[in-house]
């Protein structure tokens, strides 16, 4: 077995290589003259882990030619993060159901696929191979246990995070709940407050992604109201677009917290112990 990477995702590749024992596959990328990818895969063995997130549309393509340059081999997939993913259903007539689209254009030649803290687990259906949804809300877990809070809560923006923020809170035995939020524009959310008791504690807010940082921001500024102490916020995802990370550290956030799937300065948690115990499981 060899693990092989997309150039976005070379450092959760080459720890998943090192956890699983095995050798980097190299890889050179470069692009034709008209901006075209391309790309070289180095030698292979009989069975292929191929780590790349899709962050964006080149990511996107070079892991379709990756996927491609690897087929004579058998190809596990590690989908770290899935861009379009949050369009997993038609909001409204016309819309394309991205998540499907991206789902099989990366499943031919796949034996398996795996995906992490993925936004919908019922995308996962629309794959053509067999595909397992890991969580690694009990990494963020640990990660927060080693801050020492005193009596932290975690806490989902919405109920949709409820379930990944329970999962991150059975970690250290903490207690946790979710705000209610109404989303006003791509970048604006309002925080309706809840019955969360805050007060002169610490508050851990967890999400799968921060993309903008609005729905942290502001829930941040109504927690300090409440009167938390110190207001942190973790994620699987840290895509941080547009500057979300200023726009977290001016809303008091203490820090950001977020995971290698994509790779970025705040990437504290690696998925990589997750995805190699999935994959000597299968
Ligand atoms: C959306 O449904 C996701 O779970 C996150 O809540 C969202 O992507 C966060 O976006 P932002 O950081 O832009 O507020």
């Amino acid at each position: 077995m060899k693990v092989i990477c997309t150039e976005r995702s070379q450092v959760l590749g080459a720890r998943l290589a090192r956890v699983l024992q095995v050798p980097v596959a190299n890889v050179s990328f470069s692009r034709f003259p008209d901006g075209e990818h391309y790309l070289v895969a180095g030698d292979l063995d009989d069975e292929t882990v191929i780590v790349g997130s899709v962050v964006d549309n080149d990511a996107l393509v070079q892991l379709m030619l990756l996927i491609d340059a690897c087929d004579y081999s058998r190809i596990r997939l590690v989908l770290p993060y899935m861009a379009y993913a949050r369009q997993d259903k038609q909001f409204k007539k016309g819309e394309p159901l991205s998540a499907r689209v991206v789902a099989k254009a990366l499943s031919r030649g796949v034996a398996e696929v795996f995906t992490i803290n993925i936004h919908d687990p019922m995308v996962l259906e629309h794959f053509s191979a067999p595909a397992k949804n890991l969580s690694i809300a009990p990494d963020i877990g640990s990660y927060i246990k080693d801050l020492r809070l005193n009596n932290p809560l975690i806490l989902a923006p919405d109920d949709g995070a409820l379930a990944f923020a329970r999962n991150v809170a059975s970690t250290g035995g903490w207690e946790s709940d979710n705000l209610d939020k109404t989303r006003l524009s791509g970048v604006e959310v309002r925080m309706a407050p809840k019955q969360v008791c805050v007060a002169s504690r610490p508050v851990v807010i967890v999400d799968d992604i921060i993309s903008t940082g609005g729905t942290i921001a502001t829930a941040a500024g109504l927690l300090y109201q409440q009167g938390a102490t110190d207001v942190y916020a973790a994620c699987a995802h840290g895509v941080l677009v547009g500057g979300a990370y200023g726009r977290l550290m001016a809303a008091g956030v203490r820090d950001v917290i977020c995971s290698d799937t994509i790779e970025r300065a705040s990437s504290r948690v690696s998925a990589a112990e997750r995805i190699a115990g999935a994959i000597r499981n299968h």
